[in-house]
């Protein structure tokens, strides 16, 4: 079975900037939402890499907890936020999140996971994922980010393991149809507020064809 989280630290030492610094489009979205409420804001950045939106969502004063499978990856975010007041406000925590998610029932405003449910997750794992962010964030809450769409430029490029699954020798990726991720979210007890096809370029990574969302929690 491959070790994802080995496969993760070898892309992080070889592209440390592979995401670039800028946050992505649908989390400066999500910080536009939330700083409408008026307490204080946590947040769970999932699959959060080095942490260029954990940083981003810090500035905007919300707490974040900035959990990723990859050593390497909180390595570098923990060496940017070093002696910073970010310090307080950004959890790195190292973790499967197919083990479950180290937090409490209700404890975040949003969950937020760029490029994450999308990866090597299956329809189940994803089914089980989208339960546990239920579960985690409060109600009306959120849950924002971007998947892969079908009409991806790698879409069926190595072998098919699930529907719209595919997996190449160091890559598995889970391809979404909007039609599929609305079906996903809403079994697990979210609403589509919001819903973009696009393209996207973060960093040295152009990604042809993404679904960008944010959801609510009934
Ligand atoms: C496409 S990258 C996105 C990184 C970050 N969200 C960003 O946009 O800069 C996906 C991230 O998910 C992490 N990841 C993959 N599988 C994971 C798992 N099972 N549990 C926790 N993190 C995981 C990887 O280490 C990687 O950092």
């Amino acid at each position: 079975m491959t070790d994802w989280a080995k496969v993760w630290d070898e892309t992080y030492t070889k592209q440390p900037k592979i995401y670039g610094d800028e946050p992505s489009e649908i989390a400066v979205q999500l910080a536009n939402l939330l700083v409408q409420k008026p307490k204080p804001k946590r947040v769970l950045d999932l699959g959060c890499g080095y942490g260029r939106d954990s940083i981003y969502f810090a500035h905007q004063g919300f707490e974040v907890m900035a959990l990723d499978c990859s050593l390497v990856a909180l390595k570098m975010l923990r060496q940017r936020i070093a002696g910073t007041n970010l310090e307080r406000l950004i959890a790195p925590i190292v973790a499967d999140a197919l083990q479950g998610l180290p937090a409490c029932d209700s404890c975040f405003d949003a969950v937020y996971a760029y490029l994450f449910f999308c990866l090597a997750f299956t329809d189940a794992d994803i089914t089980k994922l989208l339960a546990d962010c239920a579960r985690v964030v409060k109600p009306k809450g959120h849950l924002a980010g971007t998947v892969r769409s079908i009409y991806d430029r790698s879409y069926g490029k190595g072998e098919e393991i699930e529907p719209d699954m595919f997996a190449l020798p160091n890559a598995v990726r889970h391809f979404f149809s909007e039609s599929y991720l609305e079906r996903k979210l809403k079994g697990a007890g979210f609403e589509l507020q919001f819903l973009k096809r696009h393209d996207e370029t973060v960093g040295e990574s152009h990604f042809n064809d993404v679904l960008s969302f944010v959801a609510q929690k009934a």
